[in-house]
C-alpha cells in the first residue's frame, strides 16, 4: 500500500546542514500495523512527517497504492503526541472540522462519527470543551477526529506517551481493536518497545547519525493477532522483547552522544 524508496532528508539551517535520514526504503502492506523505534533523533518523526506530506524529502520517492505522491493526501490521517484539539471548539465541532476540511461533511459521516465517539465512551462529551476532558478522553476524541474522514493510512507519533500507564494500556487495546475492525494500515512511532511489540505486525528499528533502518522484526505469529494487553502476557512476548532490547542497546551504544 505504501512504499518509500531511498528517502533522504537534509535539514538546512542558517549555519549548517543536518542529514536527518538517509536511504530509507520500506513498504507497508494494506491492513498492516508497523512501528518505528530507535534512539532520540534517529529521524522517526521526520519520516512520518514526510509520509504525511508535512515536509518534502530531499530525495527519494513515496508511492501510495502504486502512485507517486507528494504533499498532503486525503488518504492519510495524522495524530500527534499533543492531541491538538482546538480548545475553543467543543468535541463535536473539533471532529466536524476534520470532516469539513476534507470535504466529507454530510449527515451520514457526522452520524457515523458520533456513533464512533459513543463507542469509545465519549457519547456524553460531544458538547464539552477539550479542557473539560481528561488526557485519555482527549486522546480518544483526537482518535475519532483522525478517523472521521476515513483515511486508509494512519500515522501515530507517540500518541500515548503523555498518559498514565493504566490509561495507556486501555487505549492501546481500544486503538488496536478499532483499527483492526476497520482494516486500517498504520504506522506508530513510540519510545516504548513493549508497546511496539504488543501493537505491531512488524517493527523497524532505526539507528542514528544519520537515521537509517538498522533492522526489521516480524512479530511472532503466536501473539501477533492478540489484543495488546493479552499479547503482553503471552509467554513468547518477553523473550522477543529481550532480543530486540539487546539490539536497541547496541544501536544506542554505537552513538553515545544520544541520551
Ligand atoms: N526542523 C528541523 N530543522 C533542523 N533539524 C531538524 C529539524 N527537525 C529535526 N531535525 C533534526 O533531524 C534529526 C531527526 O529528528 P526527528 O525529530 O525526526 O527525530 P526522532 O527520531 O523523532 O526523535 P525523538 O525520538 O526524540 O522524537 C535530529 O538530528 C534533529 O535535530
Ligand atoms: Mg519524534
Amino acid at each position: 500500500m505504501l512504499s518509500l524508496q531511498e528517502i533522504e532528508k537534509i535539514y538546512f539551517t542558517e549555519e549548517n546542514a543536518v542529514e536527518a535520514v538517509t536511504d530509507i526504503s520500506l513498504s507497508v502492506e494494506d491492513g498492516e500495523f508497523v512501528s518505528f523505534i530507535g534512539p532520540s533523533g534517529c529521524g522517526k518523526t521526520t519520516v512520518l512527517s514526510i509520509i504525511a506530506g508535512l515536509i518534502p524529502p530531499t530525495s527519494g520517492r513515496i508511492l501510495m497504492n502504486g502512485t507517486e505522491i507528494s504533499g498532503f493526501s486525503k488518504e492519510t490521517g495524522y495524530m500527534l503526541q499533543e492531541d491538538y484539539l482546538f480548545p475553543w471548539l467543543t468535541i463535536r465541532k473539533n471532529i466536524e472540522l476534520g470532516l469539513i476540511i476534507t470535504g466529507m461533511h454530510n449527515e451520514d459521516t457526522v452520524e457515523k462519527t458520533m456513533s464512533l465517539l459513543a463507542q469509545l465512551g465519549l457519547g456524553d462529551k460531544a458538547d464539552a470543551f477539550p479542557s473539560e476532558l481528561s488526557g485519555g478522553m482527549r486522546q480518544r476524541a483526537a482518535l475519532v477526529r483522525m478517523l472521521a474522514p476515513e483515511p486508509s493510512l494512519l500515522l501515530l507519533d507517540e500518541p500515548f506517551s503523555a498518559l498514565d500507564y493504566q490509561t495507556k494500556l486501555k487505549l492501546e487495546d481500544l486503538v488496536s481493536h478499532t483499527l483492526n475492525s476497520q482494516q486500517k494500515t498504520a504506522i506508530l512511532v513510540t519510545h516504548d518497545l513493549s508497546e511496539a511489540i504488543a501493537m505491531s505486525d512488524r517493527i523497524f528499528l532505526f539507528s542514528t547519525n544519520p537515521g537509517s533502518i538498522y533492522n526489521v522484526y516480524q512479530v511472532p505469529e503466536t501473539f501477533r493477532r492478540m489484543l495488546p494487553l493479552e499479547a503482553r502476557n503471552h509467554p513468547e512476548f518477553h523473550p522477543f522483547f529481550q532480543r530486540i532490547w539487546k539490539e536497541l542497546e547496541n544501536v544506542e551504544n554505537q552513538h553515545p552522544n544520544t541520551p
